[in-house]
């Protein structure tokens, strides 16, 4: 790309426009100047984003545009994956997420994670749940017992599966196993949620159960989710981030961005006009 063209492209996308609703916490992550590339791929361009503590934030954008690869940039899930550079920086609490010294396993904890597909192990259901224990080390079969309870109880899924917690977790219906892979990210008792798609598996019954869960859990954890469905992102989000080919356009209150987004380009995806 020529200078001239370079500068053209540059100008296209101005710098992201920002109407977020603040969380009386502040924020609980710093995302400054990030950039990701994928081999020689750029997927992620000059990403500025603060993520409020305590409340639910959703990603959305067309297919491509980064979401998912900013969500496992959060927690660094993108580690796994050859040929991957970054530029710029992440800070959860004031901890720099890529900084030489970070324990990136302690640092998962702190942000669990819950996927697009179920992925419950082949196990009972309570060694599903209790696995970061058991991980850490955890033998006293109270405490296990205990933070089972605890964790089914937060995902809503203690009354269905009380009596046959042991059970093999593959016989619980898709919704029952994402509600599982809710109570297992949670057992580890982590600040942040990052949730990838995590209803478009499930069907309408079993995903209002998950937004009426995420709904329940924010506050306590603080919610990053991605979702292609816009009533969701509107139903169960505070704050609306918007992608497009790598870039953060416009970030905002949720309603905002619904009602009456500041871009047009926003506006065009909000309203079903592309994507
Ligand atoms: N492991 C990978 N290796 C190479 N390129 C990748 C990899 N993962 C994603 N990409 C590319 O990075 C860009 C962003 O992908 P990403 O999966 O983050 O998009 P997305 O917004 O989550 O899309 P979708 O809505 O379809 O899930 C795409 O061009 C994609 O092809
Ligand atoms: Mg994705």
């Amino acid at each position: 790309m020529n200078a001239i063209a370079k500068s053209n492209a540059e100008t296209e996308f101005e710098s992201t426009v920002y109407h977020v609703t603040p969380s009386p916490d502040g924020p609980v992550i710093e995302i400054d100047d990030f950039n990701l590339w994928y081999g020689a791929a750029q997927a992620l361009f000059n990403v500025v984003m603060n993520i409020e503590k305590g409340l639910v934030t959703a990603l959305i954008g067309p297919s491509g545009c980064g979401k998912s690869t900013l969500l496992r940039s959060l927690n660094r899930m993108n580690d796994l994956i050859e040929n991957l550079t970054i530029g710029g920086g992440m800070k959860l609490e004031g901890l720099p997420i890529y900084g030489p010294k970070v324990d990136v396993i302690g640092l998962r904890k702190r942000m669990g994670m819950v996927f697009q597909k179920p992925n419950p192990f082949p196990k009972s259901i309570f060694e599903n749940v209790i696995y970061p224990l058991r991980v850490d080390g955890v033998r006293d079969g109270t405490v296990l017992a205990e933070a089972c309870e605890r964790a089914l109880k937060g995902s809503a899924l203690w009354d269905e599966v009380k009596d046959r917690l042991d059970d093999n977790a593959l016989g619980l219906s898709g919704g029952q196993q994402q509600r599982l892979c809710i109570a297992r990210a949670i057992a580890s008792d982590p600040e942040v949620l990052l949730m990838d798609e995590p209803c478009s598996a499930l069907d309408p019954i079993a995903t209002s159960k998950i937004e009426e869960l995420i709904d329940e859990l924010k506050g306590h954890y603080t919610i990053v989710i991605v979702t292609h469905n816009m009533q969701q992102a509107a139903r169960v989000s505070q704050n609306t981030a918007f992608m497009y080919l790598g870039r953060l356009i416009e970030y905002g209150d949720t309603e905002e961005i619904f009602t009456s987004p500041k871009l047009s380009r926003t506006q065009d995806y909000v309203t079903g006009r592309f994507g």
